[in-house]
């Protein structure tokens, strides 16, 4: 079991409050990612969750059990950091026991708990090595296997990956994926890397000056961003976010007089003016002859496999729009973009989501005036 509850958790150094009452449940088996600016609180929350820091206000429960006076080597969790902190002048075998050892294991336990933890880790083949004998990502697995052969109820991974060049990230990203599976244990996993997020959580925890701006699965979070912070900080390049100068009953108005009509705007709540148009740079239509939005390409910048055009629009902005395998516009070029309605995003002037388009799901009601 490793169901982890955080009530109301709130950390303080001095004056500063480092995390502001967060709340989260993460299941049994479940892999939760936290995301967010640095500095935002993701490490305090884990050194709280393992009892490395105590908590200000708030509890930690584990399976049900509060653990928030509970010394860390109790709480029976295993944290691994972005620098590996592997003892350098013993074997990569001592290193993984080493845990086992202080705690008074047997030999025979010893032995197979840490046969165990190489063949699924594939270290078999360098248990007699020393740590400066590994490359990095070999470095990672052995601090991952110290923290295996514990057989905790939990792992909490802080940035384990970001001292990896990005291949080993990709290699080392995918065999994680495969001990998940494998130990079905629940984990906590910190990282600025976004595709990370996206492609390892099954719900990611968005933190912003301590609070959790949104706990979701990575799809939730980009098709209903509850507010413009999350809906800036997952994707990239980032969601596009254009002033709504005013609204009536069929749809917003834009700076430059232009009209979008959303149907569904009738049902937003009283009180809550449309503010912001948000629409990702990979859901904006172009043509190089009609459109919703005249402008002019500023800037070119090709990827290969991807285009990114910065257009500006007279009294809108400069909105970023993604081509894939795009080749033909080219700075100076002028451009048609189109916001489909059912892909665009609606905040109110606090910056939180009144409207997206996975609500507008009936998309045969929202049409353009073009
Ligand atoms: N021991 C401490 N004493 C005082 N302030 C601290 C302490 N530890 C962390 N902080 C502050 O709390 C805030 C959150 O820090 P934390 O390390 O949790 O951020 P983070 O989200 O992990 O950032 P990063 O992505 O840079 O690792 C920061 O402003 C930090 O300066
Ligand atoms: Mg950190």
């Amino acid at each position: 079991m490793g169901q982890i509850t955080i009530d109301r958790a709130v950390k303080r150094f001095g004056d500063y409050t480092a995390i502001d009452h967060v709340s989260l449940d993460i299941e049994d088996g479940q892999f939760a990612v936290f995301v967010g600016p640095s500095g935002c609180g993701k490490s305090t929350l884990l050194r709280v969750i393992t009892g490395l820091e105590d908590l200000s206000e708030g509890a930690i429960y584990i399976d049900g059990r509060d653990v928030s006076h509970v010394r860390p080597s109790e709480r029976k969790l295993a944290m691994v950091f972005q620098s590996y902190a592997l003892f350098p002048h013993i074997s990569v075998r001592d290193n993984i026991a080493f845990g086992l050892k202080i705690a008074g294991e047997s030999k025979d336990v010893i032995h197979t708990k840490v046969a165990d933890a190489a063949r699924i880790l594939a270290l078999s083949d360098y248990l007699d090595r020393k740590p400066r004998e590994l490359s990095g990502g070999q470095r990672q697995r052995v601090a991952i296997g110290r923290a295996i052969v514990r057989n905790p109820t939990a792992f909490l991974f802080d940035e384990p990956l970001s001292n990896l060049d990005a291949a080993l990230r990709v290699q080392m990203r995918l065999e994680l994926f495969k001990l998940r599976k494998t130990l079905k244990t629940t984990m906590i996993y910190v990282t600025h890397d976004q595709v990370e997020a996206m492609t390892m959580a099954d719900k990611i925890v968005v933190l912003n000056h301590g609070r959790v701006e949104q706990f979701a699965t990575p799809l939730e979070i980009y098709d209903r961003p509850a507010n413009t912070f999350v809906a800036s900080f997952i994707g990239s390049p980032r969601m596009n976010f254009v002033d709504v100068v005013t609204t009536d009953e069929t749809g917003l108005f834009f700076g430059d007089g232009n009209h979008l009509a959303i149907e569904k705007l009738r049902a937003t709540p009283a009180g809550k003016a449309p503010s912001l148009l948000g629409v990702r740079p990979e859901h904006i239509a172009y043509s190089a002859n009609a459109g919703f939005w005249r402008g002019v390409v500023s800037l070119e910048e090709q990827l290969g496999s991807d285009t990114f055009l910065y257009v500006d629009v007279a009294s809108v902005g400069t909105l970023i729009v993604r081509g894939v395998g795009e080749r033909s516009f080219r700075a100076g070029d002028t451009i048609f973009l189109t916001p489909p309605p059912a892909r665009c995003h609606i905040f109110d002037g606090e910056g939180q989501r009144i409207l997206t388009h996975a609500q507008a799901d009936d998309s045969s009601k929202v049409h353009m005036n073009i």
